[in-house]
């Protein structure tokens, strides 16, 4: 019985298959009811010496033959696998992903601005009166403050989704160390029905610069520099003055089209401008509700949509693209950001 256990592992150790019916031949032959391992295991019964030496070569016979077997069942169906490959087919084309356009614009901003050392710094989109409206200089009775413009979670105290990303100017001086010369990029929400024009949702990028003084010609050559970076060295700069509660004096910045190069088209309304941001001087109430000294320090704040500038930058004039996923828009962007 030893000799036939032996002769049997050199068999199943030389033993190899091609197809399945090799496999079939080899559990018949071995592991089937009528199988060769089956026969020894009867005529085991029957032994009388060496028994236990016996029965153990007869174990280990047994998983050799088991696990040659899950190896060779394995084998075959890589193998299938390999048939069934044609190689001859063309490739599967894999389609790469693309950035969303508000994503590439908001990296473009912050990459213009890291290089006048602006650095980056978020606040929550959550947010409580103090950080939205009264810390901002905004009166009580101020449009913004209502419901019909503002979503609020919870009234007194008030918990709103911000409505711009001012606050983080807020929260910027309440915690970091003087001089802050930062940009906030975020998203915002407006109680706004949605339409081409207006969205409850969108982004900003707000700017904060503060120090020793900062005078309104560091605003204007800051701005300046952006925009030529931005969209081009041609571009016309226009500041018009204008009101904002937490700035003093204010401004926004128009350039010129980017359409019609400032002869005047219908997306400029034949006036050869577009407007792009606010921006203004802090008001030195703003700056003493931080305490922050207004007679020692100034400052500059501006802030952009997001989707307004990528709409300059792609001709997109519908806003809700930007919100609906859809892949033939979403894969019109390529960028290398
Ligand atoms: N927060 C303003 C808005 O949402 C934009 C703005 C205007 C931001 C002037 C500023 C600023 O920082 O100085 O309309």
């Amino acid at each position: 019985m030893i000799d036939l256990i032996a002769k049997y592992n050199r068999e199943i150790d030389s033993f190899s298959i091609q197809t399945s019916e090799d496999l079939l031949n080899f559990r018949n032959k071995y592991l089937s009811k009528k199988g060769l391992l089956s026969s020894l295991f009867n005529d085991f019964k029957n032994v009388t010496n060496d028994k236990q030496l016996i029965g153990k070569q007869l174990n280990e016979l047994k998983k050799k033959i088991t696990e040659r077997y899950e190896f060779f069942k394995c084998q075959l169906s890589e193998s299938e696998h390999e048939f069934h490959f044609d190689l001859t087919l063309p490739p599967v084309q894999y389609s790469v992903g693309s950035r969303h356009p508000v994503s590439i614009v908001r990296k473009e901003i912050i990459q213009v601005f890291s290089r006048l050392g602006f650095t980056v710094y978020e606040g929550p989109e959550i947010e409580d009166d103090w950080h939205v409206f009264s810390g901002l200089n905004f009166p009580p009775e101020h449009p913004a403050r209502d419901m019909q413009d503002t979503f609020f979670i919870e009234k007194d105290p008030d918990i709103l989704l911000r409505t711009h990303t001012s606050p983080v100017q807020v929260r910027a001086m309440e915690t970091e160390k003087l001089p802050i010369r930062m940009v906030f990029p975020g998203r915002v929400f407006r109680n706004e029905s949605i339409s081409a024009r207006a969205h409850c949702i969108f982004h900003q990028i707000e700017g904060l610069y503060i120090d020793k003084n900062v005078s309104f010609a560091d605003l204007k050559q800051t701005l300046i520099f952006f925009v030529r970076e931005f969209f081009g060295d041609q571009t016309n700069i226009r500041f018009r003055p204008s009101f904002f509660p937490f700035t003093e004096p204010s401004a926004e910045l128009d350039v010129s089209c980017t359409i019609c190069n400032g002869s005047g088209c219908n997306v400029c309304k034949y006036t050869g401008y577009l407007e792009i941001l606010g921006c203004g001087m802090v008001d030195p109430n703003v700056l003493d509700s931080s305490s922050i000294d207004s007679k020692i320090y100034t400052g500059f704040a501006f802030g952009m949509g997001i989707e307004r500038i990528a709409m300059l930058k792609y001709q997109i004039n519908d806003l809700r693209l930007y919100f609906e996923n859809d892949i033939r828009f979403l894969s019109r962007f390529k960028s290398a950001l």
